[in-house]
């Protein structure tokens, strides 16, 4: 099977006004990947700019429903949201997706599905403690409990991104600071032609 000959995607792209790009946010649970994302979100949006967050919680009341925390069913999960982030970006939007996304080869393999979209590894490096201590849903202390199997970071791995295009640090910073960082470099990058 082929892909269908479309109207070049630059004719969409003028049409926003913007170029795409994909970034792509990993950590543990509760690093604050969903505050940053969507504060990145807002900034942007009061630019004028046209975007949308791919969130892992969000995803996974539709589209991810039927998957769990296994192994298979975690890169099942980041192959979805990637491929979703492609035919988003395809649009126009620059789109930031948040998933704990514990493993390389996964990491790697969603800028694949990017493809010439720029892609963008942001690593929410918020220690395992500190998330331990917000533990904003509590799942920290039922995981403890033994009452959450696979639970990233107690149960199962967390592979820390070696070379991320830009590691953000939450601990003692405000989400607005922990989001500076990224908004210029999207702006940048999602300038029109
Ligand atoms: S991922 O590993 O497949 O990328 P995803 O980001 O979609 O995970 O979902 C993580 C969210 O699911 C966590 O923030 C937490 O709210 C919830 N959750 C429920 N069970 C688990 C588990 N076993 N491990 C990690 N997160 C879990």
């Amino acid at each position: 099977m082929t892909w269908h000959t479309l109207q070049p995607r630059e004719n969409r792209w003028a049409c926003l006004g913007q170029r795409p790009a994909i970034a792509w946010f990993t950590g543990l649970s509760g690093a604050g990947k969903s505050s940053i994302a969507n504060a990145v979100d807002r900034a942007l949006t009061a630019q004028g700019r046209h975007t949308m967050v791919l969130d892992g919680d969000n995803l996974r009341l539709g589209l991810n429903r039927d998957l769990g925390f296994s192994p298979r069913d975690r890169a099942e999960n980041i192959r979805r949201a990637a491929e979703t982030a492609r035919l988003m970006a395809e649009t126009g939007l620059i789109t930031i997706v948040s998933l704990i996304s514990p493993f390389r080869a996964e990491r790697a393999a969603a800028r694949l599905i990017a493809g010439d979209i720029p892609f963008l590894e942001i690593f929410i490096d918020t220690p395992l403690a500190i998330c331990e201590a917000r533990d904003p849903k509590g799942l920290y202390d039922r995981a403890r409990a033994g009452k959450i199997p696979d639970f990233t970071g107690i149960s199962a791995p967390y592979e820390a991104p070696e070379a991320p295009d830009l590691t953000i640090t939450t601990h003692g910073c405000s989400v607005a600071d922990s989001a500076r960082a990224l908004i210029p470099a999207l702006l940048g990058l999602s300038a029109p032609a």
